[in-house]
């Protein structure tokens, strides 16, 4: 569905007048019903990748595919295609907020599609209704509402007009608990229905459970791509654990590295020295272990 050959974007900073390579010969696929994640430290090229996908940034080099067609810049009726192809929920959702209403918002891609009014409505009640908002906000301004609300509304109008490749940018950001296991569930939803879903997130935590794939993107280049089945293959814990930010992979590492004998530091007490010693024992299984002076994790669920 989407597939990207040897990508290179080169940003000006505007004000330092520096070139940045924002992306760096960048390889990567999304099939239908596959959903991938994009993990990486802010600066790495995440909303850069997706914006190219959204056939919103000139490449600098390489070729970009969607659907099996190859985008090319300034094509106005292939921007017509695409926008009824992708569907995209922005980092900042207030930056592309538009209209004066939820209701307009959330239809506006329908509408631009030329949809007829009736079946847009209907588009946007659906699209609501999956990302779990009040139709009470249909007349709402979307600039006055919560930042989780915001989210939920950048979401229903990449969803509203049912694209078969979505690209989600960090859509958890700004979420309370249940909003974000509300998230996790359309994803995968979307994804039993056959769409591509390529999703940035800071935290491989939170795309546990959905995602078929990992791409790990450092300053601009692909690192690494995991395959992230349950279980974890061998070795790609360490390699995915610098991503684990509300601890859920690093726990359940520590657990089992105890369980098979090897002393880790706690990472919730020692982070760096923990992710340390455990890239030491990937690089090197025989390697000593650090000296234990944490205890060892309590038995049971954490
Ligand atoms: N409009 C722009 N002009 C110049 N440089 C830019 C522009 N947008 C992004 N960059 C640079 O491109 C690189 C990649 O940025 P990008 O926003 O894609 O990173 P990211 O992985 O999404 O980060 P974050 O996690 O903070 O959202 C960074 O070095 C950034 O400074
Ligand atoms: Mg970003």
């Amino acid at each position: 569905m989407l597939a990207l050959r040897d990508v290179s974007v080169r940003l000006i900073d505007p004000e330092t007048g520096v070139a940045v390579n924002a992306l760096d010969s960048v390889f990567m696929e999304v099939e239908k019903g596959e959903a991938v994640v994009l993990v990486g430290e802010s600066g790495a090229g995440k909303t850069t990748l997706l914006s190219v996908a959204a056939g919103l940034i000139r490449v600098t080099a390489g070729s970009v595919f969607v659907g099996g067609r190859e985008l090319t810049w300034g094509d106005r009726g292939q921007d017509r295609w695409l926008r009824a192809k992708v569907g995209v929920a922005f980092q900042f959702p207030e930056r592309s907020f538009f209209a004066t209403t939820v209701r307009e918002e959330v239809g506006l891609t329908a509408s631009l599609l030329g949809w007829e009014p009736e079946r847009v409505t209907a588009a946007v009640e659906r699209a609501l209704s999956a990302v779990g908002l009040s139709f009470n906000l249909l007349d709402r301004s979307p600039f006055t509402l919560s930042g989780g609300e915001k989210r939920r509304v950048a979401l229903a109008a990449a969803l509203a007009h049912e694209p078969e490749l979505l690209l989600l940018d960090e859509p958890e950001v700004g979420m309370d608990l249940r909003g974000q296991k509300h998230v996790r569930e359309l994803i995968q939803r979307l994804k039993n229905e056959g769409k591509a879903l390529l999703v940035a997130t800071h935290d491989v935590d939170a795309a546990m459970g959905w995602a078929d794939r990992c791409v790990v993107l450092k300053k601009g280049r692909v690192a690494d791509t995991l395959a992230l089945t349950d279980p974890w293959p061998e070795g790609a814990g360490a390699r995915l654990a610098p991503y684990s930010w509300d601890y859920t992979l690093l726990r359940r590492i520590y657990r089992e590295a105890h369980a098979r004998g090897w002393t880790l530091p706690d990472p919730h007490r020692a982070r760096d020295r923990f992710l340390a010693a455990l890239t030491a024992r990937a690089k090197n299984p025989a390697a000593p272990g650090e000296a234990e002076d944490f205890p060892k994790p309590m038995e049971g669920p954490q």
